[in-house]
């Protein structure tokens, strides 16, 4: 059984397949990468509803079934920015991070989080499964650490006093939104074994 992967990068691919490993091994699911072509816009207010509908074009247009996740950074003190905007908050990492940190400027509560959602869609376009991560942590006044991607250099997680810039990729892995994601969904993948 092929599951679509609804994304263009092949990190997000690679990702997948290694946390989804051991689930994958036993049973007949075999991920692959979407058709390049095959783009859906990011129209949704939520990550859940981008997830789903990611996963619901992308299933009908291959006519298989596909996965699609949609994640973000909500921050308290701003009412939830960037969350569906985050990708869209810059023109490049650095800007983001720098518009962000402006935006929040000298404001105490510093508290955010990082949000995930995932989707598994049936051929028909059909929701079979979804499944939501969150991660707590606080926004820095600057960047600590250079590993990881995206808003990793400001996000501190005060239980590991680390920022996710910081941590090695199991570390992340094991308490990120995205890891909670994964972890959750796949005892209910291991259900719709077929
Ligand atoms: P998307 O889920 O590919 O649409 O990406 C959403 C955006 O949220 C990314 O471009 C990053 O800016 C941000 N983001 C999502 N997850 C992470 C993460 O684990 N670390 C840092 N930034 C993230």
């Amino acid at each position: 059984m092929q599951l679509v992967v609804a994304t263009s990068n092949p990190g997000k691919l690679k990702e997948l397949q290694k946390y989804l490993g051991n689930c994958l091994e036993d049973s007949n699911w075999d991920l692959v990468l979407k058709p390049q072509e095959l783009d859906v816009e990011e129209t949704g207010d939520t990550f859940a509803a981008n997830a789903r509908l990611k996963a619901s074009e992308i299933a009908i247009a291959t006519n298989n079934w596909a996965i699609a996740d949609d994640s973000g950074l909500q921050v308290d003190a701003l009412n939830g920015a960037p969350g569906v905007y985050s990708a869209r908050y810059g023109a490049n990492d650095s800007e983001r991070i720098a518009r962000l940190l402006k935006e929040l400027g000298q404001e105490t509560n510093r508290k955010a989080q990082f949000a995930c959602a995932i989707a598994i869609a049936r051929p028909d376009g059909s929701i079979a499964l979804e499944s939501e991560g969150v991660c707590r942590g606080e926004i820095l006044q600057e960047t600590r650490g250079d590993g990881g991607f995206g808003y990793d250099p400001i996000f501190f997680v005060p239980d590991s006093q680390l920022t996710f810039a910081q941590m090695s990729s199991e570390v992340k892995r094991s308490i990120s939104h995205r890891g909670k994601a994964l972890a959750s969904l796949i005892p209910q993948l291991e259900k719709l074994k077929l």
